[in-house]
């Protein structure tokens, strides 16, 4: 396994991702909590320093331990990585007048471009990377020899390729070095891994973290009906059986089939304790009247964290909350915006729940991103088509019904988008599309239909293509598919005589309605 030393460069995980990539088993563990006796525990076959926020010329500032040094493995230092290394080792490293952020060319040093650290690279002579440092190596430690340069940064890249010590001032993990994976798995071959590891030996690792971390204690986790809590939820009971339990809460605005689906799956195909928790009721008329886009919101995550303490209670002694956080949210929640930044809306899921309720947290999925989970589920043999659904809001219909909730309203849209989904899918496009879906407007039109008058709803039909949720663009359905599906909805569905489809992209609109 290769130990990766964390200094908290933000982008750190992203270096775990493209190890587990590469199919490399690593493990991250922050500077502060490894230490010589440590290293010989864990017994690294090679490590990577990562990046960090602090500067090396610091009085006080993080050290890797001596001996990772003399254990003979190889070792990758980035960025401040390359600081740590650069210094430790007796060369020195100067600060404050030579910030570089941003695009670099990389060049291999006379000599070096044959190296095994390069296999692969500088078809085009020279390699796109990605920098963003403050200070930078000036002299090179004894044995070190510089094995790439680039105009910024003369020591871009040096190495000691006899002791296989290697140490980049750029950062290969990000997407802007479009050949840094390369560089990583070169690191990782001559460093001895294979890349025979793979998500089912994941699986077993994550299974036996889960189960030193809970001991002979209960659990409980709360389902959304999402990939990343399912995924959370079945893990976990791998883990540990029947000591957890599921709450799943019906806010009753959920899809056309939705819960009975995850009622199902759970409680049939996987035999997993679970408590479903109709409390329709209850959130409808909290929500009667409502029509504010925020207070709706607020609205439902109050009554949802209320709803879920009650209902854990009812469960007896529980001392951990499992959630299916993932490394995107950690990254959100901790990343300081340095000022006062506009909320736009107030998210809710099932990820945000309580800390009052005084439970410890598990988070097997803290340090996966979205399709890793998926991939995670797929081995843990959900069904793909649950695996490859969209992304569902936490607040549901709710926020797809402009104005005023009402039971009525909340039938007539589901009919709808159930429609739209299936044409959606009958036409082979669902995997295309990032997010589809009806929007229920506050908005009667007059229609004629047979010889009568017709005075009903009119909906909006959304669909968006995006890889992150971040920017959006509408989707370019085509007009024999538009009409097809409007012609359904309108003679499908009482309520609605009219259909148009929004084409606003994000931004200047959001994916959501509100
Ligand atoms: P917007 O509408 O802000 O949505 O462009 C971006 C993505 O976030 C989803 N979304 C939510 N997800 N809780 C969630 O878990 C929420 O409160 C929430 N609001 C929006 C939205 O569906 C889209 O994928």
């Amino acid at each position: 396994r290769l130990l990766i030393i964390d200094f908290g460069s933000q982008v750190t995980q992203l270096i775990a991702r493209r190890l587990r990539e590469l199919n490399v088993y690593c493990e991250i563990h922050p500077f502060n909590a490894v230490d010589a006796e440590f290293l010989d525990r864990f017994a690294p076959r090679a490590a990577i320093l990562s990046g960090g926020p602090d500067s090396v010329t610091r009085p006080g500032s993080p050290r890797a331990p001596d001996r990772l040094f003399e254990m003979g493995i190889p070792v990758l230092g980035i960025c401040y990585g390359q600081q740590v290394m650069t210094l430790q080792l007796g060369g020195t490293v100067e600060g404050g007048h030579h910030a570089e952020f941003g695009r670099a060319f990389v060049t291999p040093a006379q000599g070096h471009a044959g190296d095994a650290i390069f296999a692969g690279l500088f078809d085009q002579g020279r390699e796109e990377v990605w920098m963003s440092h403050g200070d930078r190596v000036t002299a090179l430690p004894p044995g070190f020899e510089v094995v790439g340069t680039s105009p910024g940064a003369p020591y871009a890249m040096i190495g000691d390729a006899a002791r296989r010590l290697y140490a980049v001032q750029f950062h290969p993990e990000v997407h802007h070095t479009p050949h840094g994976r390369r560089l990583l798995e070169n690191f990782t071959r001559l460093a001895g891994f294979t890349g025979d590891w793979t998500m089912g030996a994941y699986r077993a690792e994550a299974v036996e973290r889960i189960r030193a971390h809970v001991g002979d204690g209960r659990v409980i986790c709360g389902l959304s009906g999402g990939v990343d809590s399912a995924v959370a939820a079945v893990l976990i009971h791998e883990a540990i059986g029947d000591r957890l339990t599921c709450v799943f809460v019906d806010h009753g605005l959920l899809r056309q089939g939705e819960a009975e689906e995850v009622v199902t799956m759970f409680r049939d195909a996987y035999n997993i304790p679970l408590i479903h928790a109709d409390e329709a009721e209850r959130f409808l008329s909290a929500l009667d009247g409502v029509t504010d886009p925020e207070e709706k919101r607020k609205t439902i995550g109050r009554l949802f964290i209320d709803v879920f303490d009650m209902h854990a209670k009812s469960v007896g002694q529980v001392e951990f909350l499992g959630q299916g956080t993932l490394y995107p949210d950690v990254i959100e929640s901790v990343s300081v915006t340095g000022g006062p930044s506009v909320t736009i809306k107030s998210h809710h899921n099932v990820g945000g729940l309580p800390e009052k309720m005084g439970l410890k947290l598990v988070e097997p999925l803290r340090e996966l991103f979205k399709d890793e989970v998926r991939a995670l589920g797929r081995e843990l043999g959900l069904p793909e088509r649950f695996i490859g659904r969209h992304p569902f809001p936490g607040p549901g219909l709710a926020i797809r019904c402009p104005g005023g909730i009402t039971p009525e309203k909340l039938e007539i849209l589901r009919r709808a988008d159930a429609i739209y989904l299936d044409q959606i899918r009958r036409h082979g496009l669902y995997d295309e599309i990032w997010q589809a879906f009806v929007v229920l407007l506050p908005v009667r039109s007059v229609g004629v239909m047979g010889d009568g008058r017709s005075y009903d709803y009119v909906c909006a039909l959304r669909a968006v293509t995006s890889v992150d949720g971040m920017t959006a663009d509408y989707y370019p359905f085509s007009h024999d598919f538009l009409s097809e599906t409007a012609g359904r909805i309108i003679g499908e569905v009482r309520g609605i005589n009219r259909v148009t489809y929004d084409i606003t992209s994000k931004p200047p609109g959001t994916i959501e309605w509100e």
